[in-house]
């Protein structure tokens, strides 16, 4: 295979590297890209060294198989004709084409066989808090229908990239130091905070990201699935968590979603609250799985269920399931 990253020395670019590494991932080739700022930076895989190369419109993918995205929307959406043209699949982690008819929206686990059919050359990978949450909700409804769901997350200052995840981590030693706080990438001090803002707000008041979460999930599930998202940032690196309220067209019992959970692909029961045993973002951080506990019958609602779940959103969230795509292609040999 011959491989493009877009994007590699950001966070999601550099978490390609090691998800690439990690599973074995078939490579001949590699093509590192980037901006002007980091074109010549030299990166290693697998012993050896690799120069980034300016993103420019030629015919540089002219003999890339599969180009990895993650440089943000208004890139993917400059550079998505130059990418794909020669016949380069595009896996982009932007939103930019995510809600396009004309490009399938995909998580392995959920709908695989969209990656499939892809006119324009595209794939995209869901946002990272719909990603996390499709896979553990498409467990329940395999038992039973999900009519509406409630997600309030709990989402990690990576999640707005690597700077931001510096600024977080440069804050908590400001405030030690009793020096002035720096606040660039988000709109307030995340340290010690926490922001009911993530993307802008439009005119119903929920934000972008909430409505991602909305729209994203039912052209994954296939589903008219109602689903109404409050995102949080919290001053946690990495892993976003989430609460989710369920409602299915029956009732489900906590052991039926127990014994679903504990066998479903791509997760990890972890629900033994007598153990204090249940998933947390400084645990899940760096790890495949989408842990899954917490699992309760809501008390508000006879037919409805409460998880938590936790995922390493630079992961699952993001490169691991762009990666994931991939080798579903190869293994269905739709490439
Ligand atoms: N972070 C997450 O958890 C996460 C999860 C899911 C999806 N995503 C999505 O993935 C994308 C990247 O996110 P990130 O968190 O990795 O951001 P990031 O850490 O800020 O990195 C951004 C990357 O984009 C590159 N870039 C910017 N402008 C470019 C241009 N004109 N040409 C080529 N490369 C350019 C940058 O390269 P230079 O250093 O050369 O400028 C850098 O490598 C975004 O669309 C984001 O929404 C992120």
């Amino acid at each position: 295979m011959k491989i493009a990253i877009v994007g590699t020395s950001g966070a999601v670019g550099q978490e390609f590297l090691r998800v690439l590494d990690e599973r074995n991932f078939p490579i001949d080739e590699l093509v590192l890209f980037g901006s002007a700022r980091s074109a010549g930076n030299v990166y290693e895989f697998r012993d050896k060294q690799y120069e980034v190369k300016e993103l420019k419109h030629n015919d540089d993918f002219k003999d890339i198989d599969i180009a990895f995205v993650s440089a943000g929307g208004s890139v993917s959406v400059e550079f998505a004709e130059t990418i794909t043209k020669h016949g380069a699949i595009m896996i982009d982690n932007s939103s930019a084409f995510r809600m396009d008819k004309d490009v399938p929206l995909v998580v392995p686990e959920v709908n695989g066989d969209d990656a499939k059919v892809r006119p324009k050359g595209i794939i995209a990978n869901p946002n990272c808090s719909t990603i996390q949450m499709v896979v553990a909700m498409n467990v329940i409804e395999k038992i039973s229908h999900i009519k509406r769901a409630h997600v309030a997350t709990y989402q990690a200052a990576s999640g707005a990239g690597a700077a931001a995840m510096d600024e977080l981590i440069n804050q908590f030693k400001q405030i030690a130091y009793n020096t002035d706080v720096t606040v660039e990438k988000f709109a307030y001090q995340l340290a010690y905070n926490l922001i009911p803002q993530i993307d802008v707000f439009t005119d119903n008041g929920y934000t972008k990201e909430e409505l991602k979460m909305y729209n994203e999930t039912r052209k994954i599930m296939h589903s008219e699935i109602e689903v109404s998202a409050t995102c949080i940032r919290v001053p946690v690196l990495r892993s976003h968590s989430e609460v989710i309220w369920v409602e299915t067209d029956r009732p489900v019992s906590v052991e039926e979603a127990k014994a679903a959970f504990s066998k479903a692909e791509g997760v990890i029961l972890q629900d033994n609250p007598a153990e204090k045993e249940y998933p947390m973002p400084l645990f899940a951080a760096g790890k495949d799985p989408v842990y899954v506990g917490r699992i309760r019958q809501d008390i508000a609602n006879p037919n409805g269920l409460t998880l938590w779940v936790v995922a390493d959103q630079i992961k699952k969230g993001a490169a691991l399931n762009a990666v994931q795509i991939a080798e579903y292609l190869i293994k269905e040999k739709a490439i």
